[in-house]
């Protein structure tokens, strides 16, 4: 019985102590939808403001589809306890759970943090979990006082305002302050070896000491292959670096988990990713020409094509059967000139070098249709949001031209945040100080063999808040056709404000055929890519307003959720797809990403990575990359560069895949080739392996008895009606299949 008693009194104190140490934001908050700064203001008076929960959006409590600011204030008493009983007395952490989209923070009239997603713009969609942390001597917490907690929230659609749980105030612990850095690069050694360096960092004075524990794991069978465990020791500015080196491993990913475990207190921390591993083979010495087979221009503009070839330097090339009014450049490959008349012309390309020659047929189509293939290429946004500039782009270029353009890559496409404030007094765009030359940097992109694509909406203003080209198309287009633009990705933000609400199906088509019409008086092939993500399902109509691609979906992120919910998607729209014409599933997100200045790994793990290119591949995708090309790891670049899957993607028949199995745990995507083979993706969308089987005697695939696996490029014998693999979690077996 007194054991019963004690057991009791033990858990209510543990209860009371808890909760005392955490103030709940739950409840007690005012709302009012609009934006004034004088609503962080401490002795405003928000008595009029009308009670909300922290719970649900505002959309669910009386402001239905309310989009725009709204300001919560909540007051409240912050004791002095909770510090004196923490472990770690320098920094409270304020829990606000979910914030739609973005917000700034203000505690007694004092911004103390704020989230922006687009380059930290408030007014752009990033809607999520937010924490912000601030130090217990920050003059901002008025201790044992009234406190007024202001949240100024910007909604750009659909749900607004805070909602989820667990809304409080709470010392911050040991490890918030406590982060691994793992954006550093895997090196890959002989044997298949890995090693990288990562990082223990703490933004506290407080001296931690303890065990990192460093685990390497087999996710096939569970087997831990590899462990160690080190002392670390790091403070704030002196950071705890741990190098490891891991030898020969097999061709597939392990886990990697980081443990950090402070001596004194017991506490971790903890961090877990996956090993990059490369299946594209190392490119040949000896000449190779890549690329698509065929290529489209308009008769009478200026034709610009790069043999993509690849094999040791000094590569020579040649070109038989050119039209009249091209010529090509033998020690660069770069074709330029015009052709004026129209007509398909057989080419063939010949590349030499001191290991011998390889030649190539080719098709060049004079006439009404340019981008006959799925657009390759960069583009600003994934990587660099609003924060884009003309040194970017230059490395951006100069990285595309020694690594990329070889295998087919070879747009370079500046998304938004180019544009001046204001037009000139004749209403010319301009762009802004970022970009001091965008002719010299054209003529730049364009020396180097590649394109240049630029971006805009036709609305007052674009995405990012900048000037968009509405009621300036034509001046628009000229612009671009005097700097040289070869590709125009064309939004939809802020025309909402200047057409019917909601928009008709003519609505949704006008601005495109406007500006369709004013790159019409242009004398310059540009690419005109739709970016109002899908509405009025516009793969029905983009080709015949002239589009030569048009996203599908919302923007991507790189997490497995977003790229398999957009990938596996296509589904409707696949039979849209059509040489000239393609659905645009969104840019990638491979590499280092970031939307802004802060670039990271992306959180897609290794085998989401192949995934994602296979499948953009054989949907028939633009493929953009979206990274900080200039920080290329060998492992992203081994995604890029694998001939066999870009020429999936670049079949000149341009059709799409279409799922053809989907269950629970699978699904297989085939995709008919021009020489009449199939393109076959098995995805594992489970997060276990899997060994999935095809049978090859049903429906499509009666017949297709060669396999070839495209990422290792290499034959694989497999006997009988049934092709038995093994494919890894979120992985892919992507293989080509011929009679
Ligand atoms: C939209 C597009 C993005 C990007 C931004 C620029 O969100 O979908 O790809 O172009 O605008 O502001």
């Amino acid at each position: 019985m007194k054991k019963i008693f004690t057991l009791i009194t033990l858990t209510a104190f543990l209860f009371l102590k808890v909760t005392a140490q955490e103030i709940s934001l739950d409840k007690g908050w005012k709302f009012k939808t609009g934006d004034s700064i004088q609503w962080a203001s401490p002795t405003y008076n928000d008595q009029n403001w009308k009670p909300i929960s922290a719970s649900h959006s505002w959309e669910s409590q009386g402001y239905p589809n309310y989009d725009g600011f709204g300001w919560y204030r909540l007051h409240l008493v912050i004791p002095s306890s909770i510090k004196e009983k923490s472990y770690l007395k320098d920094s409270v952490r304020i829990d606000l759970g979910i914030i739609d989209d973005n917000d700034e923070v203000y505690l007694n009239g004092k911004l103390i943090g704020k989230y922006g997603g687009r380059g930290g713009d408030i007014k752009t969609s990033h809607y999520g979990p937010r924490s912000y942390v601030i130090a217990t001597n920050n003059p901002a917490i008025l201790w044992d006082k009234d406190n007024v907690l202001a949240i100024r929230i910007f909604d750009t659609g659909g749900d607004g305002g805070i909602y989820g749980d667990d809304h409080k105030i709470i010392m911050a612990d040991l490890m918030d302050n406590v982060s691994f850095n793992t954006d550093g690069e895997f090196s890959f050694g002989d044997k298949n070896s890995l090693s990288k360096a990562i990082k223990l960092i703490s933004t506290s004075k407080y001296l931690y000491k303890g065990k990192l524990s460093f685990t390497v794991t087999d996710p096939e069978n569970g087997n831990i292959v590899y462990d160690k465990i080190n002392d670390a020791d790091f403070t704030a500015g002196k950071p705890f670096t741990y190098t490891f080196n891991i030898a020969r491993l097999d061709k597939k990913s392990y886990q990697i988990n980081y443990t950090f475990t402070e001596d004194k207190s017991g506490k971790s921390k903890n961090k877990a990713e996956l090993t990059p591993y490369m299946l594209t083979p190392y490119v040949t010495a000896k000449p190779r020409i890549n690329g698509p087979d065929v290529f489209g221009a308009h008769p009478g503009n200026p034709f610009l094509y790069l043999i993509p070839a690849t094999g040791r330097k000094p590569l020579i090339y040649e070109a038989s059967g050119l039209p009249d009014g091209l010529k090509l450049d033998a020690n660069t490959g770069i074709i330029t000139g015009v052709v004026t008349q129209k007509g398909d012309y057989p080419v063939v390309f010949t590349v030499h070098n001191s290991l011998g020659s390889e030649t190539k047929k080719f098709i060049i189509k004079i006439g009404d249709l340019i981008g006959l293939t799925p657009a390759l290429g960069w583009n600003s946004w994934n990587a660099w949001g609003l924060s884009v500039n003309d040194k970017k782009v230059r490395i951006s270029a100069k990285t595309m031209a020694d690594k990329l353009s070889a295998h087919g890559w070879s747009y370079i496409n500046i998304d938004d945040g180019w544009e001046a404030p204001q037009r000139t007094a004749s209403g010319e765009i301009t762009p802004n100080e970022k970009f001091p030359d965008m002719k010299g940097l054209t003529d730049y992109v364009h020396s180097l063999g590649l394109r240049m694509g630029i971006y805009s909406s036709p609305g007052p203003k674009t995405c990012g808040g900048y000037l968009g080209s509405w009621q300036h198309e034509d001046q628009d287009a000229k612009t671009y056709g005097d700097w040289g633009i070869d590709y125009l990705k064309y939004d939809w933000c802020s025309y909402s404000e200047v057409t019917h609400n909601p928009p008709a199906l003519e609505d949704l088509k006008k601005p495109y055929q406007v500006m369709r019409a004013s790159l019409n008086k242009i004398p310059r092939d540009i690419m005109f890519s739709f970016c109002q993500y899908g509405m009025g399902d516009v793969w029905k109509w983009g080709a015949e307003v002239g589009g030569n691609s048009w996203r599908s979906t919302g923007d991507i992120e790189d997490t497995w959720k977003s790229m398999s919910t957009i990938g596996f998607n296509q589904i409707t729209d696949g039979p849209y797809a059509q040489p000239g014409h393609f659905n645009d599933p969104d840019m990638l997100v491979v590499g280092k990403v970031g939307w802004g200045d802060n670039q990271r790994n992306s959180r897609l793990t290794p085998d989401e990575q192949y995934t994602h290119i296979s499948l953009w591949s054989l949907l028939s995708a633009p493929m953009l990359i979206g990274c900080d090309m200039g920080k290329f790891d060998p492992f992203t670049i081994s995604l890029l560069i694998n001939d066999e899957v870009i020429a999936i993607d670049q079949d000149a028949l341009g059709k799409e895949a279409h799922q053809a199995i989907k269950t629970d745990n699978y699904q297989v995507w085939i995709k008919d080739l021009e020489n009449g083979s199939k393109a076959v993706g098995i995805f594992n969308t489970s997060d276990k392996y899997q060994t999935i089987t095809l049978n090859r005697n049903e429906n499509e695939l009666n017949g297709y008895s060669k396999i070839r696996d495209v990422w290792q490029q290499k034959y694989l014998i497999s006997m009988g009606a049934h092709f038995v693999t093994k494919v890894a979690p979120h992985g892919v077996v992507l293989v080509k299949m011929s009679k």
